[in-house]
């Protein structure tokens, strides 16, 4: 590939009306296994928790499940294609657990790895760069039948699956990540129970936390020993927290949801230690027994670059007493101790997630990460946002989601002006998919799919990313 590992340092970039990014800059997309595959019960594939969740009535909108999703384990040249046709430098894709290894643990189901080979074959035949994720969510059943992530098993099962993975296509792909949010999969997991496997245990979610990062950290070790060549990281979705006022009450309840949603998985894997205002606030949720000697040197192995993924910013203020704290994501305990803060909305422009847009968000939390964790290479590993589209002579006219990537590209270039090492973009997400609990009424993609027909259409925001990819740049504002 032609793209350098890691481009070199600029010291001033162009600030100008047409930002520039450093030569290399890796300019990508990003999907997940389950909600774009479908083909849920070929080539030997198992179900996941994502599977049963989606079959079990009231868990997902509208019932849906990605049995079918966007077809795209028979149309995957097609698909590879259009990237090529967009100039993406980078496809950030994940592998399906319960295809690869259906039980959960012993021997591959080769003809799933064969589906793996033959996209990163397509993709380098199309000069993309193969961006692999290990872990996009879907534990396979089994595992979860013996207690899935808050049992510590698993964790050591996770890592046989990634050297799976590591001997089909370690000689083919360079770029490695091992959890996508594990934030999601602990806390709205195991917590709110509003993702799969559904369940609401405070204490549960810590534990699975705990474990997923005890798996990266074996996972990481397992693969340097396989592939000493590879970039190994994680992804991390992170939030700016915000006081809602100045008030020490306010304050001290944006320390506390900081501490869950950010600094539980960044001290961990970056610092070898969790913080101890985190294990104070959670005092009454768990005495973190499940922490035994040595782990946390093995979740803190060194890594190679860190995957950020960014979407918006919690407002939050202290609880007021005798009022109903506002339900997040439709159950409280996605917050274990912190149950009764409050989250606060602003009033600024929102996106059909409700989501509230707040570009300069992604320059903090760039900036945070380097300057207060680490100096390794970072990128933007999801980036972006779902809006009503209509199709209208065959041509979907995205402007809010153009807008959502342009403000987001501007934060970008301006965390690198201010000396952020960040090596790459990915938007989220190639194409509309099954938004998990959401199931296919939030649109992401930069492609229209239709459901019925798979016709693909690419919407505004693919052209002009397209565009942006070429200059390698933005144009004047
Ligand atoms: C992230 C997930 C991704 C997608 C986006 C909208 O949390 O990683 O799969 O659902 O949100």
């Amino acid at each position: 590939m032609s793209n350098p590992t890691h481009p070199p340092a600029v010291g001033v970039l162009d600030q100008g009306p047409e930002p520039t990014f450093p030569p290399g800059f890796l300019w990508g997309a990003a999907t997940a296994a389950y909600q774009i595959e479908g083909a849920a019960a070929e080539g030997g594939r198992a179900p996941s928790i994502w599977d049963t969740f989606s079959h079990t009535e009231g868990r997902v909108v509208g019932g849906h499940t990605g049995d079918v999703a966007c077809d795209h384990y028979h149309r995957m040249p097609d698909d590879v294609r259009l990237m090529a046709e967009l100039g993406l430098k980078s496809y950030r894709f994940s592998v399906s657990w319960p295809r690869v290894q259906p039980g959960g643990s012993g021997v591959a189901n080769q003809e799933g790895l064969d589906f793996y080979r033959r996209l990163v074959d397509e993709l380098l035949a199309n000069g993309i760069e193969p961006w692999l994720t290990l872990y996009h969510w879907d534990l396979p059943q089994p595992l979860e039948d013996l207690g899935g992530w808050p049992v510590r098993d698993t964790a050591a099962r996770f890592a046989d699956y990634a050297s799976l993975v590591a001997d089909a296509v370690g000689d083919r792909v360079k770029y490695w990540t091992t959890l996508n949010e594990p934030w999601c999969s602990a806390f709205l997991g195991y917590g709110s129970g509003a993702h799969a496997p559904g369940r609401s245990n405070g204490a549960d979610a810590v534990r699975a936390g705990h474990h997923l990062m005890l798996g990266h950290g074996l996972a990481v070790q397992a693969l340097r020993a396989a592939l000493p060549q590879a970039q190994l990281g994680v992804t991390v979705n992170l939030y700016p927290v915000t006081p809602a006022s100045d008030a020490p009450a306010d304050v001290d309840a944006a320390r506390r949801i900081d501490g869950l949603a950010n600094r539980f998985f960044l001290d961990p894997m970056l610092r070898g230690s969790y913080p101890e205002d985190l294990v104070a606030d959670l005092a009454e949720v768990t005495d973190f027994g499940h922490v035994r000697d040595g782990d946390l040197e093995i979740i803190s192995t060194p890594l190679d670059l860190v995957g950020i993924n960014y979407y918006s910013r919690h407002v939050v203020a202290a609880p007021v007493p005798g009022e109903e704290p506002e339900k997040y994501w439709r159950a409280p305990s996605c917050w274990p101790g912190s149950e009764d803060v409050r989250f606060v909305t602003r009033g600024v422009p929102v996106t059909d997630m409700d989501w509230e847009i707040d570009a300069p968000g992604l320059v903090e939390t760039l900036r945070r990460v380097h300057e207060e964790y680490t100096d390794l290479p970072l990128y933007v590993t999801e980036n972006g946002s779902a809006f009503v589209d209509t199709v209208q002579d065959g041509q979907v006219d995205d402007v809010d989601r153009l807008a959502y990537f342009d403000a987001h590209l501007r934060a970008s270039h301006e965390a690198i002006a201010a000396g952020v090492p960040l090596r790459g973009y990915f938007a989220w997400s190639l194409m509309d998919n099954f938004e998990w609990a959401w199931g296919y009424t939030k649109r992401f993609g930069m492609v229209w799919i239709d459901y019925d027909t798979q016709v693909r259409i690419p919407k505004s925001s693919a052209r002009w990313y397209a565009e942006v990819i070429r200059r390698n740049g933005l144009a004047a504002q």
